[in-house]
């Protein structure tokens, strides 16, 4: 059992429902990690994903170790066939059936290069490590997808739909998935992995951005783009913000408009939304303070969630492997 993606959850409900549990009693399955070791390997920079993913461990009894392949590693090679005789020191066929002589699972951080679009999409660290490691995968976030921070989202979402109102059959939250500006290109995973997720939801769910923003519409399908801030956050119960880069002219920054910085008086044209981000986010950029500190701001409950969106999904691997 690999987690690639959000696809390999069977049932988001109810593994959501199976976190929010975990969460009530993290020490109880101390057990089933026993003997066990992770190893997380970082092609690209991490706070929540690594300390987070660390904690779900310790609290299953699973023994970790970390690999920082981008600073400490030797350089991969992934193509087939590659005649190595420039800067790449070791293939992943090597690389990933020796690492998994090492460890019962590997997890695996590597970002887009956002510089080729069909390798990117190919996702070839991911995928090659998932073709050539003999234990299960986990994406710490990939190329194109982040399962672990819309795992984490899903539950905060569930977490904070309003008391009673989410049993109601004719209540459907407001959802927007809104671009904010930022001074670098970044990647499309968080926002891919988002979609995923409130595409699985029971809710009303729309995308804001500006033109050539689009997301791939592989992913987003059927989902309204609505081009208007102002109109995508009329009666919205919850503002998702996240900052990405073109996907049509492939990783560039085509526009910085400050306007769609998330201001308190955007959220005052909300149902009393709630502000999600995945963190880290670019204080008076992204959001202001005053939004990010308010009470509505759901971002240090999200960091939090991602400890145990991490423990499901290794809890479920593990007892998978009994
Ligand atoms: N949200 C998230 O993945 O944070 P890190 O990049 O710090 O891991």
């Amino acid at each position: 059992m690999n987690y690639l993606s959000l696809n390999d959850i069977n049932n988001l409900s109810e593994w959501v429902q199976d976190a929010i549990e975990l969460k009530q009693n993290p020490l109880d399955h101390q057990k089933l990690g026993k003997n066990k070791t992770i190893g997380l390997l970082f092609f690209n920079n991490s706070l929540r994903t690594r300390l987070s993913t660390q904690r779900a461990a310790i609290n299953l009894g699973v023994e970790h170790i970390v690999m920082n392949f981008g600073s400490a590693g030797w350089a991969l090679e992934f193509e087939d066939g590659a005649i190595m005789n420039k800067g790449k020191s070791e293939h992943v066929k090597e690389a990933a059936r020796v690492i998994s002589q090492f460890c019962d699972i590997i997890a695996i951080r590597a970002f887009a290069s956002l510089e080729n679009k069909e390798k990117d999409l190919a996702e070839e660290v991911l995928t090659s490590f998932a073709k050539y490691a003999t234990v299960p995968i986990v994406n710490m976030e990939s190329s194109v997808g982040h399962p672990l921070q819309a795992l984490a989202d899903a539950i905060t979402f569930k977490e904070n739909l309003p008391v009673g109102k989410e049993k109601k059959q004719t209540y459907r939250p407001k959802v927007v998935l809104s671009w904010a500006p930022h001074p670098k290109a970044l990647p499309h995973a968080v926002a891919n992995s988002f979609v995923q997720m409130m595409q699985k939801q029971d809710a009303d769910f729309i995308i804001t951005h500006p033109e050539g923003y689009e997301l791939d519409p592989e992913i987003t399908k059927d989902v309204f783009i609505e081009y208007d801030q102002d109109k995508a956050f009329n009666n919205a119960d919850f503002i998702y913000t996240k900052n990405w880069s073109s996907f049509v002219d492939y990783g560039k920054v085509v526009s910085q408009d400050t306007n769609w910085m998330i201001t308190k008086n955007k959220i005052k044209q909300t149902n009393n939304a709630k502000f999600m981000h995945c963190l880290p986010v670019r204080r008076n950029v992204v959001v202001t303070d005053e939004v990010l500190d308010g009470k509505s701001s759901l971002v240090i409950e999200q960091a939090n969630n991602r400890t145990y969106a991490a423990q499901i999904v290794l809890k479920k691997i593990l007892e998978n492997k009994e």
